[in-house]
């Protein structure tokens, strides 16, 4: 029996779901129940009422804010070693020391954080809502962590003042894009859009015809009448792109363009994690608690 068979009989004996975010490997997305960005599989974790399983086929603080928001289902990630590096850039005591300076205005954490920093922030955001959620506030400075470019993103959308915590957190995968990979690409195909991920430099912002999260970007080709795209974002995004929209040609600005964190998830890991039911993710419930709030406060603003 084929390996993705063998998934799919486990996944009907355990009753599990496998959720995967749109930077994982071909062979993942084609297997998942669901494939999309940090929001899109939030809300689909805490839609989820059959399954007893979930498997989270991502990095740990997306497998984390499926336990945060769902207590009941048992989450699996693949592989424990899965992290993210832009998540570890912020620690609580981080967190601490910026509202010991700006005790009065508001913590906006990106979901890519740990658990333990959500607890200490008044809202969360990803990078499909972050400018809603900032320009919601009743605030005209927030602090805003851990990713700065996303903070530039923010403030040069929503002209409030928005201060990076810590100075420079940063995605090492979307900095690897450089404005001078797209010009050239440009040379080729001059009437090729841009989309960019707000994770990448602000001079890359800068060229952009579209900015957004990676299923804001799925939905803007599907919707753009045009016919080649150049993509700023993980290479993982380019299959579902492909896929999706066979008559539309895709080119990646830098080719080496890998999250080697997203890319530890393979399908042999991904039937033992399901097989062997680890690696279970848990969240201590006092720190979930907190987390909670902040996640829900930015769901009841996309609702
Ligand atoms: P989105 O899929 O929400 O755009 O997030 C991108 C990312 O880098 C996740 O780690
Ligand atoms: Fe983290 Fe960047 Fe990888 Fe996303 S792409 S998981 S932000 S390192």
């Amino acid at each position: 029996m084929k390996l993705n068979e063998k998934i799919n009989r486990l996944k009907r004996e355990k009753n599990a779901i496998i959720l995967a975010h749109n930077y994982q490997r071909p062979e993942i997305q084609d297997i998942a129940d669901y494939i999309g960005d940090s929001i899109g599989l939030s809300r689909r974790a805490v839609e989820e009422e059959e399954a007893k399983i979930i498997v989270f086929s991502a990095v740990d603080f997306m497998a984390e804010s499926a336990v945060i928001l769902n207590p009941d289902k048992k989450v699996l990630l693949p592989t424990l070693g899965a992290r993210c590096p832009m998540a570890q850039m912020l620690t609580v005591d981080e967190i601490k020391r910026w509202k010991v300076l700006y005790p009065l205005v508001p913590v906006v954490l990106y979901v890519n954080t740990l658990a333990s920093a959500k607890a200490y922030c008044d809202i969360c955001c990803t990078s499909a809502n972050a400018v809603e959620v900032v320009d919601s506030l009743d605030a005209e400075t927030v602090l805003f962590g851990p990713d700065h470019n996303l903070a530039e993103y923010v403030h040069g959308r929503t002209g409030k003042t928005v201060i990076p915590i810590p100075e420079r957190g940063f995605c090492p995968t979307h900095l690897l894009f450089q404005p001078e990979d797209v010009q050239l690409v440009k040379m080729k195909h001059p009437d090729a859009i841009v989309m960019v991920h707000p994770e990448c430099s602000v001079e890359m912002q800068n060229v952009a015809d579209f900015i957004g999260s990676t299923s804001q970007m799925c939905r803007y080709v599907k919707e753009k009448n045009a016919e080649t795209f150049i993509v700023t974002t993980e290479e993982g995004i380019m299959h579902r792109l492909r896929k999706e929209n066979p008559k539309k040609k895709f080119v990646l600005a830098y080719e080496d363009a890998v999250c080697p964190n997203m890319k530890l998830n393979t399908l042999e890991r991904l039937y033992t994690a399901l097989k062997e039911e680890k690696h279970v993710i848990t969240v201590p419930e006092p720190v979930a608690k907190r987390a909670r709030k902040s996640l829900e406060k930015m769901f009841e603003l996309n609702s």
